[in-house]
């Protein structure tokens, strides 16, 4: 009965717009991601609209199934995959459609499922696109049933193929789903390409391709009108042109536009304006379809490096995955949107997207928030790294997906570059040269305002025939700092950028002494790390991978090199899977900047005091150890020229950073109180910070992200949770479970507390503190009651509860 009811609900809906059809909207765009059943398992016969799915989970999209089940190594995915179930499932779902819809063009878009998906509708094979990680629409018309009868769409998702990637991916339709009512004479899917000839601080030319599909069998002629309008929604130049289509078939058309005194778009003030595309048949307005703008110019030099706008800018940025923590592969924007904010304040402007199609969020919020991105399409090509990866779908497959990646990015003004991938095999043997001649050719028949890269890691010229193609526009290598000194002579004449860099690990809070020995993993073939025993690894910037470098060796590097355009370090936040260097029960990765839970490690200040003009001092370890024992104390700072430290105020010295030094330090003998850092420039103090010796844990401090949620189903509220002692300083060694209870309008989503061989499960509403702190993300369930979060631990610490406010203005 509840099903009918929301079937009842979902023809209401579509009935509603579909009468108010007004100039705003004669396209309907339906988020469908709601009422989904679900069913881990194979059932093929659920594509038959009699098959009977009550014993079904209901949910909603985007949904990964594999952050639901439990860690265990055997798992085919294995530690390097997250140690998470994979599988197969089926989704499926009903949905009516009003008998004033029989006339139009319908479609479902996907914007990523993990992977392997096949999809049915009423019973009609519509497709299969092995890739995880592409978007793609099918179109549903002629087999859609209208007024009462119902429609059902099925889809298989195939993860089972094991192992398939080098890093979590999820399994599930874990991106948005949407349904797409047009008439049939409308903009076809990704059908708008706008580019920018011409930008400067006087004019902007703009091209605007736009490419129409008349589905109907009638020659037609039409009119179509483009109007840029500024972020204000002002309109500032508009174009018309009348054209005639012939019968079942797609057409072409170019708009031209000229921008006076244009905003210009860059990192720190990303200046949107937008194109409304409106068609009209007679006099009546067909269809509405909008394409982002931003405008820019920019440049990569030989000598010189990156410029945006002719202003000279090193490329500070990061690799991330797609995995949004405690969320799984589950893309939601909120939660890109906090990850991005973690990113932005600690300096960061670019990011990679590593190493595969991104969700559509992360790029509107990159444009949005001011990031340069390097997309990227692939992380192999036919020679596999792992047994069942993408290569063995290369052959049949990798055409399409690359003019899909490109036909749905290129409008996107923070996308900057290009990647054909990322450390590819076939830059080891010849066949690489006309592979990279093909997919460069590829790109470049959709786009040629970009440079098209790859991330490489043989550099030795010769050797590397991706390289010897001739084909890249820009040079991405991987790692091996050192050799950059080399590169002008090796390459001369060609453009470059550090495409990764660093991979150091960490564990929060977390500290080994001494602190300035460095450790590499492994230190030779077939040798273990010599790690310790609790899967944990220094948070002093003391150990990376051997390929790699720690963050401070990396950038003194970096810094000093003006033909590197900049670096993508290898990653802005911890991902779940490949935790090198421990064995299970590690599950997920040590290299992040930020935690999984998105709690910045230590060396996420040396960037900030780095790469932005704020104040900066952040000193460290905790103030709780053994009476006498030598603790080395680190000080990032900036905008100062010393930092003095005093231990229960007396001071230990003053010093400064000498050369190309990223921090200083002391070696202190413990003794229980207060180190205090103070930083001065021409002998005034600019920054002060104190470290505590915290006694015993008393109570719950819980800290939101924002004060109210909107009660749209899909917000999110990140709490902070931190086990202070009567005191009010945070117990650096707390591991306390904490218990969460949830009223109102909101629900628990995820937990986690950036601990790598955390094997709770990230969907509980209970998790124990990592190093005093733990994390618990709250999502709307669509209730219109304020949230009230409580916490709880043992009867020695105080509960604490926080309330969450829903935004009712929306
Ligand atoms: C790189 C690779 C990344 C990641 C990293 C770990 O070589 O491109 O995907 O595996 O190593 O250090």
């Amino acid at each position: 009965m509840k099903y009918l009811k929301i079937i009842f609900a979902v023809i209401t809906l579509f009935v509603f717009v579909g009468c108010n059809t007004t100039e705003k909207n004669a396209r309907i765009v339906e988020d469908f991601n709601s009422d989904w059943k679900f069913k881990l398992g194979d059932f093929p016969e659920a594509i038959d609209s009699t098959f009977d799915t009550d014993n079904w989970r209901n949910l909603n999209l985007p949904h990964d199934w594999s952050i639901e089940g439990a860690f265990s190594e055997e798992h085919p995915a294995k530690p390097e995959g997250g140690a998470l179930p994979t599988g197969v499932a089926w989704y499926r779902k009903a949905f009516k459609l009003p008998e004033n819809f029989q006339n139009k063009s319908i479609s479902i878009e996907f914007d990523g499922v993990y992977r392997k998906s096949e999809v049915w509708i009423n019973g009609h094979y519509l497709g299969i696109r092995p890739n995880g990680y592409i978007s793609f629409a099918y179109e549903l018309t002629k087999h859609l049933n209208y007024g009462e009868q119902e429609n059902i769409i099925a889809v298989k998702v195939d993860n089972s193929e094991q192992a398939n990637s080098r890093w979590y991916s999820g399994s599930g339709i874990y991106r948005n789903v949407r349904l797409v009512v047009a008439e049939k004479l409308h903009v076809a899917h990704w059908g708008t390409y706008v580019t920018t000839p011409e930008v400067s601080e006087e004019k902007a030319s703009v091209n605007l391709e736009i490419t129409l599909e008349n589905e109907t069998s009638l020659d037609k002629n039409y009119k179509i009108t483009s109007t840029i309008l500024n972020a204000d929604f002002i309109e500032i130049a508009s174009s018309t042109s009348e054209e005639n289509i012939n019968k079942n078939s797609v057409k072409t058309t170019t708009q031209k536009f000229e921008v006076l005194k244009p905003n210009l778009w860059d990192t720190k003030n990303p200046y949107l304006y937008k194109i409304v595309t409106k068609v009209y048949e007679d006099s009546k307005l067909v269809d509405n379809y909008e394409t982002p703008l931003g405008l820019r110019y920019f440049n990569f030099d030989a000598e010189k490096g990156f410029s945006l706008n002719d202003v000279s800018t090193k490329i500070h940025g990061v690799c991330l995955h797609h995995d949004n923590g405690a969320l799984g592969a589950v893309a939601n924007y909120s939660a890109i949107k906090r990850k991005l904010q973690i990113m932005k304040n600690m300096g960061v402007n670019a990011i990679r997207v590593s190493h595969n199609p991104s969700s559509l969020e992360l790029l509107q919020l990159c444009d949005k928030m001011g990031f340069i991105v390097q997309v990227e399409a692939f992380d192999v090509w036919k020679k596999k790294k792992l047994k069942a990866d993408y290569s063995m779908y290369w052959d049949e497959w990798h055409k399409q997906d690359l003019e899909d990646f490109v036909k749905r990015d290129r409008n996107y003004p923070s996308v900057m570059m290009w990647s054909i991938g990322n450390e590819i095999r076939e830059q080891f043997d010849s066949t690489g040269v006309a592979m990279t001649r093909e997919l460069v050719n590829i790109v470049k028949t959709l786009d040629k305002t970009r440079p098209v890269t790859c991330a490489l890691t043989e550099n030795i010229p010769e050797k590397n025939f991706i390289y010897q193609s001739g084909a890249l526009d820009l040079l991405g290598f991987n790692y091996k700092h050192k050799d950059y000194y080399d590169f002008p002579e090796k390459f001369k004449g060609e453009k470059i950028l550090a495409s990764e860099s660093v991979s150091a690990l960490e564990t929060r809070g977390h500290y080994d002494f001494p602190s300035d020995s460095i450790k590499r993993w492994p230190s030779a073939h077939n040798v273990a790390f010599d790690g310790n025993d609790d899967f944990t690894v220094s948070a002093y910037d003391q150990v990376s991978a051997y390929w790699g470098a720690t963050h401070e060796e990396n950038w003194k590097t970096v810094k000093k090199l003006d033909y590197i355009a900049g670096q993508f370090i290898w990653t802005g936040f911890d991902y779940i899977g490949e935790p090198i260097p421990y064995p299970y029960p590690a599950r997920s990765s040590y290299f992040g900047v930020v935690d999984l839970a998105g709690f910045p490690k230590d060396v996420y200040y040396m960037y900030q005091s780095e790469w932005t003009n704020k104040d900066v001092l952040h000193v460290f370890p905790h103030w709780n150890w053994k009476d006498g024992q030598d603790v080395d104390v680190w000080a990032y700072y900036n905008n100062a020229d010393e930092v003095e430290l005093l231990l229960n105020g007396k001071s230990l010295g003053v010093k400064s950073k000498q050369n190309d030094d990223l921090h200083v330090s002391w070696r202190v003998p413990f003794q229980s109180g207060t180190i205090k850092a103070i930083s001065r420039k021409n002998g005034k103090i600019v920054l002060e910070k104190e470290v505590h010796t915290a006694g015993n844990a008393s109570e719950i401090e819980l800290i939101t992200d924002k004060e109210t949620i909107k009660n749209d189903n899909y917000d999110l509220v990140y709490v902070t949770v931190n086990v202070l002692d009567e005191n009010g300083n945070l117990v650096p060694q707390a591991n306390n479970l904490i218990k969460f209870e949830v009223t109102g309008g909101g629900k628990i989503v995820g937990v986690d507390n950036g601990y790598q061989a955390n094997l709770s499960s990230f969907k509980a509403s209970k998790i124990k503190t990592y190093n005093g702190k733990c994390l618990v993300i709250i999502q709307s369930n669509g209730n219109v009651e304020d949230i009230t979060l409580k916490a709880t631990s043992s009867n020695k610490i105080k509960a604490s509860i926080v309330q969450i406010k829903i935004d009712k203005k929306q």
